[in-house]
């Protein structure tokens, strides 16, 4: 299993209260990853204007008792906890590479195994990475509808960036940036709102990071 766990939070102000629980669950093999370079970018973002606390889920990593997993009630106490995990999650951010038009079987093989009324009513993020732009509405067409099954919040603005848009794995491109600034400004009340983390609440803007710690 490989499951990243951490927490902190960066700032341009000192934040306080709560801190956010997010649950990345990465569908990308790759490390590293151009989704996850994504995803930092939006794990910035979101720790400028709250205390958050991450943890991370890689399904490609998660190893043969996950894919030899059929029925969530025959799962192994390692693989449960993995699930609960993401759904005890204040934001659940649901990131995949496109891969032939969708997401990745494996990506789904995780949801297939998620308690069936757990994420209902539960702020869940988009994002996905791509080798070009052709298939970025996989977005609206494939991982929101994956997630009205489950009625939970999907966030309305949804984050894509395809392969142009990286140097390396690092996002450069400022139209992205923008988006991500622009879709998360829109829905940081509601955030701040379903924050539980202990966190202690208070963070240094100057001196927090990320502090993601990789376990596995
Ligand atoms: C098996 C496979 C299928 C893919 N299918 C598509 C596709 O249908 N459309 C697309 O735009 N990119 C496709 N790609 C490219 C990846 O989505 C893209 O390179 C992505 O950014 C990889 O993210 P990662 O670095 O996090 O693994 C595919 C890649 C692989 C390995």
């Amino acid at each position: 299993m490989t499951t990243l766990l951490g927490s902190e939070t960066t700032g341009a102000t000192r934040t306080t209260g709560p801190a956010l629980r997010v649950v990345v669950v990465n569908g990308s093999p790759s490390r590293p990853s151009r989704t996850m370079g994504l995803v930092r970018v939006i794990l910035d973002t979101l720790g400028e204007t709250l205390p958050v606390e991450t943890s991370q889920i890689d399904v490609y990593h998660l190893g043969a008792a996950f894919t030899g997993t059929v029925e969530r009630d025959e799962a192994p106490e390692e693989v449960r906890a993995t699930l609960r995990l993401a759904e005890e999650a204040d934001l659940l951010i649901a990131a995949a590479p496109v891969y032939r038009g969708s997401y990745p079987g494996m990506f789904k093989h995780f949801f297939d195994l998620i308690d069936q009324y757990a994420l209902a009513n539960k702020p869940v993020l988009l994002a996905a990475t791509g080798g070009g732009d052709h298939h970025a509405l996989v977005l609206e067409h494939a991982l929101r509808p994956l997630f009205g099954f489950f009625q939970a919040l999907t966030i309305p603005v949804a984050f894509f960036a395809s392969s142009g848009d990286f140097d390396g794995t690092t996002l450069l491109n400022p139209r992205v940036h923008g988006r991500i600034e622009l879709g998360l400004a829109d829905v940081v009340d509601l955030l701040r709102s379903r924050a539980t983390g202990s966190g202690a609440g208070t963070h240094d803007a100057e001196a927090g990071t990320h502090d993601m710690v990789k376990e596995g």
